[in-house]
This record gives C-alpha cells, structure tokens and sequence, in this order.
C-alpha cells in the first residue's frame, strides 16, 4: 500500500494541480493533498477555504484526501505514513527549485521519495497567479479551473474590491 502526499499552497487549485491529484490517484493507493499554511506568500484564500475548494473539486476520487498542514513537508509525509511526495513539473523553470526541494528533502528524509509528473500540456503555462491575475482585469476563466473554483476567485476578488 503506497501512500503519497502532494504538498503545495494550492490558492486556488487550477486545472493543473486537479489532472496531477487524477493521475497520481491511479498511480498510488492513497493521495493526501496536503494545503501549506504558513505559505511565506500572503494567499488569497484561507487554509479552510483552500481545503474546502479542493474537496470538493476531488470528491469523486476515492482515494483522495485533503488536510492542511504546517512546518517541513517530509513531517506531513511521515505523519502520514507516506513514502512519496507528489510534485507537477511544468517547465525547465521549475525544475531548479523542485529539484533543489526534492534533495532537501531526501537530506531531511531519505526514507521519503519525491516522484514528479510532467504536467499534461494543456496546462503547462498555468499557474494559480496565473489565473488570479486574469481574474484581477476580468478575463475569461474557464480554461484554468472549474466553474466552482473560478466562481470562488471571481467572489472573492470582489469582495476585497480588486
Ligand atoms: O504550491 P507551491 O507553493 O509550489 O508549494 C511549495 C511547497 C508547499 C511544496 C513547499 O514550499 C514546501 O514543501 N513547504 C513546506 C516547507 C518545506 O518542507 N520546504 C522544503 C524543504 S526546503
């Protein structure tokens, strides 16, 4: 029974991280989603709320699960009884920093393996930022996220009045 978690700040899901939770839900037994609360980046959305989008976006996968989590990955992994961190690679710009995290990673956990899949092509240019800054001049959605999660961005947007 493998167990994997997939960490990230996910504010909101896009399209993007939804095609790496599906395919990496065949690929191991058991997905945890872990949503990063103490991002050093200053989210859109709360922790609940971040969670609260991804559960529902994920419900029809069985073995998907999706908690919050503080401090080093490699402790969500382990609290968890996970032997691998799920990572999307979308471009040669990522790779640096994912690779430089997956040997922080091993240092910090060698029991833990970091297992990247190549984010399918349709969404290689995609980015949460992304979305919310086509979002900020009122641009169409639709291709980064489902109507949920872009109705939620649109939402909130509005209500912070930007
Ligand atoms: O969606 P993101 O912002 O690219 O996700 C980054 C994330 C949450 C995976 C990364 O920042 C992370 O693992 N943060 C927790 C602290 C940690 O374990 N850092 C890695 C060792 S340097």
């Amino acid at each position: 029974m493998i167990t994997a978690v997939y960490p990230g700040s996910f504010d909101p899901a896009t399209y993007g991280h939804l095609d790496v939770i599906r395919r990496a839900s065949v690929s191991f037994d058991r997905i945890i989603v872990g949503v990063l609360h103490n991002s050093a980046k200053s989210p859109l959305f709360s922790v609940e709320e971040r969670v609260n989008i991804l559960e529902r976006a994920t419900e029809s996968l069985h073995n998907v699960e999706v908690k919050p989590f503080d401090g080093l990955s490699v402790n969500f992994a382990r609290e968890n009884g996970a032997q691998v961190i799920v990572r999307g690679l979308r471009a040669v710009t990522d790779f640096e920093y994912e690779l430089q995290m997956a040997q922080t990673n091993r240092v910090l956990a060698p029991d833990v393996d970091t297992v990247f899949l190549t984010t399918s092509l349709e969404y290689a240019y995609l980015s949460s930022t992304i979305m919310k800054e086509v979002a900020r001049f009122g641009g169409d959605l639709s291709k980064f996220a489902p109507p949920e999660i872009t109705d939620a961005v649109r939402a909130k947007l509005n209500l912070m009045n930007l």
